[in-house]
C-alpha cells in the first residue's frame, strides 16, 4: 500500500473520508499503530508530558523530538510521519525554523512538520518551510506552548472576538499553503465553520465531531494520561499494565516465577 503523503489528505478532504492521527513516540507502538490504518502518526511535544513526565512542553527540545522521530519513523511504513517543532525551534528566525524542520526530516526520517501558531504571527517562517520544499501542518486554537500567554488550557474562540480571529487564522494557514490544521479545544459549531471554510483538512482535537479528521494523544487514549473530557479511553492498558506489574512482583516474593518452564537444564 504507497505511503499516505501531505498531498493526498487533502483529496481525502474532497472525497469526505475522515482522517484517523495518533501520537506515538516510540517503536513498538509506532508499529502497531501504523498496522492500525492510522493516517497520520504525529510525533508531538506532547512527549515532554506523556513520556518524560514533565509538567508542561516548553522544556522538550530539538534533539529529543529528533530522537523519538527517528525512532518512530523507523517504524510506520504507510502512514505519513509529522515532527512536532518544539518550542523555540522556530519562534526565533525564519532561518533557524528551517534548519530545526529540516532536521525533523533529515535525522528524524518524518515527511512534514507542524508548528503551533498562526500566518499571521509566522508568515515569514512557515513560507520559509515551505520553500525548503517541508510541507508544514498548522495547529491553532489552543496552542500548549503559549500556556503562560493564555492563561492556562483554556477552550479558545468561546466569544464573537474569538470565533472570527480563529476563522481569519485558519484561513490564513490555508492560503499560506499549510496541508491540514490542528484545531485543538475549540467549541465544535466554531470548528465545523472553519472546516467548512477551508479547502485543507482540519484535524480536531477537543474540537468536535465535524472536523476532517480527529487526532488523540496515544498515553491519554490508553488510560495512561490525564484524564480529559475531549479524550476517550478506548483500552484501560494503565490498569492493564499496572496489574501485570503487581503479578509479576508477587510471584517473584512467593518463589512462583520463574518454575522449570522458564529454566535451563
Ligand atoms: O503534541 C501533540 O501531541 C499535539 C497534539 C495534541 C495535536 O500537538
Amino acid at each position: 500500500m504507497p505511503r499516505v503523503s501531505a498531498v493526498s489528505l487533502r483529496d481525502r478532504k474532497k472525497a469526505g473520508e475522515k482522517i484517523a492521527v495518533l501520537t506515538a513516540y516510540d517503536f513498538p507502538t509506532a508499529k502497531l499503530i501504523d498496522q492500525s490504518g492510522v493516517d497520520v502518526v504525529l510525533v508531538g511535544d506532547s512527549c515532554g508530558m506523556v513520556v518524560m513526565g514533565r509538567e508542561n512542553t516548553l522544556s522538550v527540545t530539538m534533539d529529543e523530538m529528533v530522537y523519538h522521530t527517528r525512532i518512530v519513523s523507523s517504524a510506520v511504513e504507510r502512514a505519513l510521519v509529522v515532527g512536532d517543532m518544539p518550542f523555540l525551534s522556530y519562534q526565533v528566525s525564519p532561518q533557524e525554523a528551517v534548519r530545526n524542520a529540516g532536521r525533523l526530516i533529515v535525522e528524524g526520517g518524518a515527511q512534514a512538520v507542524k508548528l503551533e501558531g498562526p500566518a499571521q504571527r509566522f508568515g515569514d517562517t512557515i513560507r520559509a518551510i515551505l520553500d525548503a520544499s517541508i510541507p508544514v501542518m498548522g495547529h491553532i486554537g489552543l496552542q500548549p506552548q503559549s500556556i503562560h500567554q493564555l492563561g492556562g488550557y483554556k477552550v479558545q474562540g468561546r466569544d464573537a472576538e474569538g470565533r472570527t480571529r480563529l476563522i481569519e487564522e485558519a484561513k490564513g494557514l490555508e492560503q499560506i499553503g499549510c496541508f491540514a490544521i490542528v484545531l485543538e479545544c475549540v467549541p465544535a459549531s466554531l470548528a465545523k465553520e472553519i472546516t467548512e471554510s477551508i479547502s485543507i483538512p482540519t484535524i480536531g482535537i477537543g474540537a468536535g465531531p465535524d472536523c476532517d479528521g480527529q487526532v488523540l494523544v496515544m498515553h491519554d487514549m490508553l488510560g495512561m494520561g490525564k484524564y480529559t473530557k475531549f479524550s476517550k479511553v478506548y483500552f484501560d492498558a494503565g490498569a492493564a499494565m499496572k496489574t501485570a506489574f503487581e503479578s509479576y512482583v508477587s510471584e517473584v516474593k512467593s518463589g512462583a516465577f520463574p518454575t522449570a518452564e522458564h529454566s535451563f537444564e
